[in-house]
């Protein structure tokens, strides 16, 4: 059997939502201290939905297929679905990772939590 999926070549390959935000309404900055990967995810939220969203992955070609499949996820959801987004739903619509590289999925998901919050920290300062 394959390593990886087509679905996480496709990503990895193609992926989508790749860029900068320069007007984010939240940004999440993550990385694994171990494989010393970063996942950075720029939201522009419009009536507590993900109006756009943009990631910068420098990392593994799971991370970057993880980051590719998340933000697709997350497009158009509304803020308390997409701070439901689990690593293992990612996995699953990757068709799944290798079990060393599950932790690749899980900075997708922690990327995409840090940005949302940081959307709700701005918006309360903002008042
Ligand atoms: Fe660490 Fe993929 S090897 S994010």
């Amino acid at each position: 059997m394959a390593l990886y999926s087509e679905k996480v070549m496709d990503h990895f390959r193609h992926p989508r939502n790749v860029g900068s935000m320069e007007d984010a309404d939240g940004i999440g900055e993550v990385g694994n201290a171990k494989c010393g990967d970063i996942m950075k995810i720029y939201l522009k939220i419009r009536d507590d939905r993900v109006d756009d969203v943009k990631f910068e992955t420098f990392g593994c070609g799971s991370a970057i297929a993880s980051s590719s499949m998340a933000t697709e996820m997350i497009k158009g959801k509304p803020l308390t679905e997409v701070l439901e987004l689990t690593n293992k739903a990612v996995t699953e619509a990757l068709d799944g990772l290798p079990a060393h590289k599950l932790h690749c999925s899980v900075l997708a998901e922690q990327a995409i939590q840090a940005a949302v919050n940081d959307y709700y920290a701005k918006a309360k300062a903002a008042g």
